[in-house]
């Protein structure tokens, strides 16, 4: 778990999450682009990155909160610069050890298994 820390944490700061954005980008807007956001709602995306697909689902007007979790703490100060609305939040943690007892309506997850 610590080496992933690391990864990330030097990923963070050397243009690889940017990369990342670029890379996934693509796919994952034809993904989101088939699921309507009809209704108000709120959104996970696990092991988020810098934060990319949580600044685009709170652009939606039904978005009631898009929240980014992420095991690397730069990933997370990255993401959290980026932020001009309330919509967004970034939690630092892993997670297997997240404590969180609400729920989603939709949860989202990006190349995080390996
Ligand atoms: C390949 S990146 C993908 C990031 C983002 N989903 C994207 O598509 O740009 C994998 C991310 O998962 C995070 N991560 C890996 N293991 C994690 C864990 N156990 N809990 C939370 N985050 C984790 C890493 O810090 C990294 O930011």
């Amino acid at each position: 778990m610590n080496d992933v820390k690391k990864i990330f944490d030097k990923w963070a700061q050397n243009g690889r999450a940017e990369l990342m954005e670029s890379e996934h980008g693509s796919n994952v807007s034809k993904f989101l682009q088939t699921i309507v956001f009809d209704k108000p709602f709120t959104f996970l995306d696990v092991r988020c990155g810098n934060e990319w697909v949580v600044r685009e689902i709170a652009k939606k007007n039904n978005c009631k909160k898009s929240i980014g979790i992420d095991i690397s703490k730069n990933m997370i100060i990255q993401a959290g610069k980026k932020v001009d609305n309330n919509k967004e939040l970034f939690v630092h943690t892993d997670i297997e050890s997240w404590n969180y007892k609400g729920k989603f309506d939709f949860i989202f997850s990006m190349e995080s298994l390996y």
